[in-house]
């Protein structure tokens, strides 16, 4: 049996010494160490870095726990807990000197991500604005102390949050897909981090986001805080967030997305 406040209490201590990592060294200046899949696709020290201090503090918490991280290898545990991990969501971000970016740390049980995946709990901590976003399976979603909902567009029109794949030939397709969306839009973000637009969806401060081509740990914590805080995230047929398309939002404005999105 998991104990997923157990499992939170352990991914927001993480988190917040790993942020504190992230904003040290980030203060120290911060190179690209290299280039991944694209130009988008970097990598800093600092990433290396910071994931090594999260695996490690995980791997002596819970040694028969898995672990997939975006800089390292992954690991299949025993214990049917698998931590999902990204240690610099928001790397672009991060490395041209810009504070938007966070540590995603989620704890899953079933295979990440099968039909069975469920993310437990959840903490995206962004280093920059001391936020601590958490939320555990039927624990609700929190910033700090105060619970999260997510919020009632205005009729005016929605605050979305969108991003583009690192692969320049799916652009065509984000593009497109924004051009369908924009008359639901009161205005459109591409903020460069998707662990914290999905958290900003649960606190109500976006209305909803979209996006194609997201890996496990850009949306497993990120997406337990969107449905703790009442609403919805999925996109692909079967409803699981991933590779195809990530939609959240609350009940309603997430069917207008997709209706959108699908067209
Ligand atoms: C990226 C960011 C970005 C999103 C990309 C992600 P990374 O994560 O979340 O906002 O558009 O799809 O891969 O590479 O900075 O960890």
């Amino acid at each position: 049996m998991v104990d997923p406040h157990e499992l939170l209490t352990l991914a927001v201590d993480i988190a917040r010494e790993a942020g504190a990592l992230a904003r040290t060294r980030r203060g120290e200046g911060v190179a690209i160490a290299a280039t991944k899949s694209a130009l988008a696709d970097i990598v800093t020290d600092a990433d290396r870095e910071v994931e090594a201090l999260i695996r490690a503090r995980l791997a002596g918490a819970r040694p028969g726990d898995g672990f997939l991280g975006e800089e390292t290898d992954a690991e299949r545990g025993t214990s049917g807990v698998t931590w999902v991990v990204d240690p610099i969501d928001g790397t672009v971000n991060y490395a041209y000197g810009i504070a938007h970016y966070a540590v995603s740390i989620a704890a899953v049980t079933g295979e990440p991500v099968s039909a069975k995946w469920m993310p437990v709990a959840g903490a995206v901590y962004d280093p920059s604005l001391d936020e601590m976003f958490s939320a555990s399976l039927g624990g609700g979603a929190w910033l700090g102390e105060t619970r999260l909902a997510v919020g009632a567009p205005s009729p005016a029109g929605a605050l979305l949050a969108t991003g583009f794949g690192y692969d320049p030939a799916t652009h065509e397709g984000d593009l497109a897909r924004v051009r369908r969306v924009m008359p639901l839009a009161r205005d459109l973000r591409r903020a460069g981090a998707a662990s914290l637009d999905l958290a900003y969806v649960a606190a109500g401060r976006l209305d909803g986001y979209f996006e194609r081509g997201l890996h496990p740990w850009d949306h497993a914590a990120g997406g337990l805080l969107v449905t703790e805080a009442g609403g919805r995230i999925g996109g692909q047929p079967g409803d699981a967030p991933g590779r195809d398309m990530t939609i959240a939002a609350g009940p309603e404005l997430y069917e207008q997305i997709s209706e959108a999105v699908y067209r």
